[in-house]
C-alpha cells in the first residue's frame, strides 16, 4: 500500500522512526512528508534512510515530479503523526502553505489518520476542539492523545498514542488486516542507530486485529430548556474499558461518547453525541463498516416532548410546568434489525442495566430484553444507587441468544471488560470457520 506520513514539527516526532520502521517491516511503500518544524526535530536524512524515498517539505523541490498533486492522488493511505495544534489548525482551514497540507487538500477519498500531541492546554483550547470537530466531521480520522508525560515537567491528555496504537488504526482505517498487509519484508538491514522497529508479530495475532469496534459509552442527556436536562448517573467507565481492552486486543475502535466523566483511551476515534436521537444516528452510521457493535451507553427510553427554546422560569403567576415525555427510538433494535436486511456478518451486543422489582428478577428482565431485541449477547448488571453506576468495579453475566450457559464476570471494570472482549473474540472465531 502506497502510504504518504506526515510529520509534524513535535517532540513526539522522533517516536514516528519507529512508526515509519512498522510500515515499511509490513511491507508498504511510505513518503515522508515532514513540515519545516519537524525538520528540527528529526533530520531529513533519518526520513530518507529509513523510508528509502527523497524527502521533501516544499512545494519547490523537484517541480518537474508535481508532487504537490501526485502525493495526494496516489496515496491509498496518510498518517499523520505528531498532529500539532498547528497541523490540525492549517488542515481543518485547508491550507495548502506546504507539502504535507497540500497532499492533504489532494486527498480525495483517501483515508486519513491524525495522531495528535501537544500540551494538554493546547489540546483542550476551543480553538483546537473546534478544529478536531471540523476534521472529524470531514471523515478524517483523529485519534485521542494518552495521558501522561508531556514535554516538561507536566502531564495530563496530550501524549503521542505508542507506534503500535497508531499502526493498528491506521491499518484497520484502510481496510488493510495487520496480518495480510502485504508480503512483510524479509529483515530488512537497519541502518545503524536506526530506532529498532516494534515488531508487528504480535499485533498479527491478536484476537480482534483488522476488526472495527463501534462501543457507545456513558448517559445520554435529553434537554428540556438551554440549561436543563433529563439524564442518568452513568459514568461511561465501563465503556471505556471496554474501548481499552478492544484495543488492546487490535482492534480499529470507535467511541460513541456519550456524557462521560472519564476521558476516552488514547488511540480511539471518539464521536461526540449527546441525546438518544444523536447516538442513534452515530451509531446507524458507524455500524455501516463496523464488524463489532458494543451499546453500552446509558440510552434514554424518553425525551421531554418539548424543549423550550429559553429558559424555562419559576413564576407565580403560571402554573407549574408539567413534563410530558416521548418514547425514544429502540437503537439496539433497530441495529440489528439494519444488520438482518443487510445480511451483514456483524456481531451486536447489548448491555441491559436492571433493578429488579416486585414483577421480576434481574435475570428475568434480561432474558425478556434479549429475547425482544435478538442482539447476540447480552450483558446484565443490577444496577442502583450505589451500584454499578460511578463506582469501578462491576458484577455481569453474559447473556446468548443461542441460549448457551450464562457466564459471569466481575471484578474493577477493566476485569470485566476483558472478559467480554473475550467472549466476543471466541463467539467470532466460532463463526469464521476453519479455512
Ligand atoms: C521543543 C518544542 C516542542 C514542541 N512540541 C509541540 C508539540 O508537541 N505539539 C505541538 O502542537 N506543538 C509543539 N511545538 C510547537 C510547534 O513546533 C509549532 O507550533 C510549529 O509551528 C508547528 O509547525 P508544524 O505544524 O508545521 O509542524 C513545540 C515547539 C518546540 C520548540
Amino acid at each position: 500500500m502506497r502510504i504518504v506520513l506526515g510529520v509534524g514539527g513535535g517532540i513526539a516526532a522522533y517516536k514516528v522512526a519507529s512508526l515509519l520502521r512498522l510500515f515499511t517491516e509490513a511491507g508498504h511503500d511510505v513518503t515522508v512528508i515532514p513540515t519545516e518544524a519537524a525538520t528540527r526535530f528529526v533530520g531529513v536524512a533519518t526520513w530518507e534512510a529509513l523510508s528509502g524515498h527523497p524527502v521533501s517539505n516544499s512545494v519547490f523541490d523537484a517541480v518537474h515530479t508535481v508532487n504537490h498533486v501526485r502525493l495526494g492522488h496516489e496515496a491509498e493511505l496518510i498518517v499523520v503523526a505528531p498532529a500539532t495544534a498547528d497541523l490540525l489548525a492549517r488542515a481543518a482551514t485547508g491550507q495548502a502553505d506546504d507539502l504535507l497540507t497540500n497532499t492533504l487538500l489532494m486527498a480525495g477519498d483517501c483515508p486519513v489518520l491524525m495522531a495528535p500531541a501537544m500540551h494538554t492546554e493546547m489540546w483542550q483550547h476551543p480553538a483546537t476542539e473546534a478544529n478536531v470537530e471540523t476534521l472529524r466531521s470531514r471523515g478524517v480520522t483523529v485519534l485521542e492523545p494518552a495521558s501522561g508525560r508531556l514535554t516538561g515537567a507536566d502531564s495530563g491528555p496530550g501524549r503521542l498514542p505508542e507506534p503500535e496504537a497508531i499502526f493498528s488504526a491506521a491499518m484497520a482505517l484502510a481496510g488493510a488486516s495487520v496480518a495480510t498487509a502485504g508480503a512483510p519484508a524479509a529483515p530488512s538491514a537497519a541502518p545503524a542507530g536506526a530506532p529498532a522497529a516494534p515488531s508487528a508479530a504480535p499485533a498479527a495475532v491478536r484476537a480482534l486485529t483488522g476488526l472495527t469496534v463501534t462501543i457507545s459509552a456513558g448517559g445520554t442527556r435529553e434537554p428540556l430548556d438551554p440549561v436543563r436536562f433529563l439524564g442518568n448517573r452513568s459514568s461511561g467507565k465501563q465503556g471505556v474499558a471496554l474501548a481499552a481492552a478492544a484495543l488492546e486486543a487490535g482492534a480499529r475502535v470507535r467511541l460513541l461518547a456519550a456524557h462521560m466523566e472519564v476521558p476516552a483511551p488514547a488511540g480511539v476515534e471518539v464521536v461526540q453525541v449527546e441525546t438518544a436521537l444523536e447516538l442513534r444516528k452515530a451509531a446507524l452510521h458507524a455500524a455501516a463498516d463496523s464488524d463489532v457493535v458494543i451499546m453500552a451507553a446509558a440510552v434514554a427510553d424518553f425525551r421531554p416532548a418539548d424543549v423550550s427554546g429559553t429558559k424555562i422560569k419559576k413564576r407565580d403567576d403560571v402554573a407549574d410546568p408539567v413534563i410530558n415525555l416521548v418514547r425514544n427510538p429502540d437503537i439496539l433494535r433497530e441495529l440489528v434489525e439494519v444488520r438482518d436486511a443487510a445480511s451483514r456478518d456483524q456481531l451486536i451486543v447489548g448491555f441491559a442495566a436492571e433493578t429488579g422489582d416486585a414483577g421480576g428478577d434481574v435475570l428475568e428482565y434480561a432474558r425478556d430484553k434479549l429475547h425482544r431485541k435478538a442482539c447476540d449477547l447480552l450483558v446484565v448488571n443490577q444496577v442502583g444507587q450505589d451500584l454499578v453506576f460511578g463506582e469501578d468495579t462491576n458484577s455481569v453475566v453474559i447473556l446468548s441468544r443461542d441460549g448457551s450457559e450464562p457466564q459471569e464476570a466481575s471484578g474493577s471494570k477493566s476485569d470485566v471488560a476483558a472478559a467480554v472482549i473475550d467472549r466476543i473474540s471466541a463467539e467470532l472465531s466460532r463463526a469464521v470457520p476453519p479455512a
